[in-house]
């Protein structure tokens, strides 16, 4: 073992590991949305995929050391269409194979069209400390116009129902730049999320994604200066309200970041499970990324075994500073060149050509160790991040 990856390996057991757990159905498919996604017809085999899912954490830590869990995500999908049993065997499950740490992040994704009081209850008895409530606008024609099955009175009712539950910690997500939206529209409905005071609020650009319906039928979005208006005037409102920016789409009240998602951004390794679930681990000196198959059903059938992996490859160092700044360059207060040299096991030096040239070009800004895109490089992430392409 060269002496990289036997400093790699000695760190990879102190890096934080978080498990995230894919979902794969919801009721309805929203027309704008590419995530691994499927409309549900008949009943939620729940039983038959908490099994599957556990099956797949077996195989997933077959060669895996033992390490304690800092977050779990159940994420969708809409896994708020599960019971609160089906949640409690899936958390007990994964409790008889990994230790969890005393302040574990545990967070479930909830559609409002499925909200419902107990099933919030039992979520929260189960050990799920987190919700993530999927509002996305509270204007009734906004909420149709993105094919939404719920208005917003469900939306209010879903963060009265998470607070009845005990949930201390919740998120609203929001998009902005939606059909038709004008400025004070966008405005009115982040005022509307503030006044429900939620500890953290996910605040996206709606774009449009391949394979999409509104990728192949556009609807009528605001031009790119008024998105750029919207996302400018969210950003003061947010900020005189309490919530501090730490990411392109995140902002939290002090001490209310995700967990889960910084570890995506700061490089951490993660296991994922379930359909289509994406996973990176870092063994023996080599980081790995792994995907699941992504149907629910061929999932459910090869849960457990090899053939659930639609890709499991080791990433070649030269990719690792591109991998790497994708991620961290997102947050706003970007890395520290150690933290780059713990989480890749290369020298700093494999970053001083791009760090150099981006520099150059005023998309970054450096202090001392520490390492962050400039306002004007957060603009131009896509290119700040390409100049870290092997
Ligand atoms: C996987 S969804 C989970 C939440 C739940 N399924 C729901 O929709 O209520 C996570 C979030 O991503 C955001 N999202 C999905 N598609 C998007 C798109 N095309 N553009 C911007 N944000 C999007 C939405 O805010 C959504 O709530
Ligand atoms: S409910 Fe959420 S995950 Fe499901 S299709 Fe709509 S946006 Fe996508």
């Amino acid at each position: 073992m060269s002496s990289v990856e036997c400093r790699m390996s000695n760190e990879a057991a102190h890096m934080p590991l978080a498990l995230y757990v894919h979902f794969p159905w919801c009721v309805k498919k929203c027309p704008y949305c590419d995530f691994n996604s499927h409309a549900l017809r008949g009943e939620v085999p729940e039983d038959a995929y908490v099994d599957a899912l556990l099956r797949d954490l077996d195989f997933e830590l077959r060669d895996a050391e033992a390490r304690t869990l800092t977050s779990i995500f159940c994420g969708g999908g809409t896994p708020s269409l599960f019971s609160g049993a089906a949640i409690g065997r899936l958390l007990e499950g994964v409790a008889r194979r990994l230790s969890f740490a005393p302040d574990i992040e545990v967070t479930l994704e909830a559609n409002p069209g499925t909200a419902d009081a107990a099933h919030f209850r039992e979520y929260r008895a189960a050990g799920v400390n987190r919700l993530s409530i999927g509002v996305q606008s509270f204007a009734a024609e906004q909420l149709q116009a993105l094919g939404r099955i719920h208005g917003p009175e469900e939306a209010l009712r879903a963060v009265a129902f998470a607070r009845d539950a005990g949930f201390a910690n919740l998120n609203l997500d929001l998009m902005y730049a939606l059909p038709r939206q004008s400025l004070d529209a966008a405005a009115a409905d982040l005022r509307a999320a503030l006044a429900l005071a939620p500890e953290h609020l996910s605040y996206y650009h709606l774009t449009l994604e391949p394979n999409t319906e509104f990728h192949a039928r556009p609807p009528p979005l605001p031009d790119t200066d008024t998105a750029w208006t919207m996302q400018e005037q969210g950003q003061a409102l947010l900020a005189d309200h309490g919530y501090a920016q730490y990411e392109v789409s995140a902002y939290a009240r002090p001490g209310r970041r995700c967990r889960h998602n910084l570890n995506y951004w700061e490089f951490g390794d993660y296991l994922g499970i379930g359909a289509g679930a994406h996973a990176k681990r870092t063994a023996a000196g080599v980081v790995r990324r792994r995907a699941r198959i992504r149907h629910p059903r061929a999932f459910l059938e090869a849960a457990g075994t090899a053939a659930a992996l639609l890709e499991d490859r080791a990433i070649a160092p030269a990719e690792l500073p591109f991998e790497f700044a994708m991620n961290a360059l997102r947050l706003n207060e970007g890395f520290a060149l150690p933290q780059f040299e713990q989480r890749t096991g290369l020298p700093a030096a494999a970053l001083a050509a791009p760090l150099d040239a981006a520099a150059g070009r005023g998309l970054l800004e450096r202090a001392g160790t520490q390492v962050r895109a400039s306002a004007h490089g957060r603009s131009f992430l896509n290119p700040l991040v390409e100049l870290f392409l092997p």
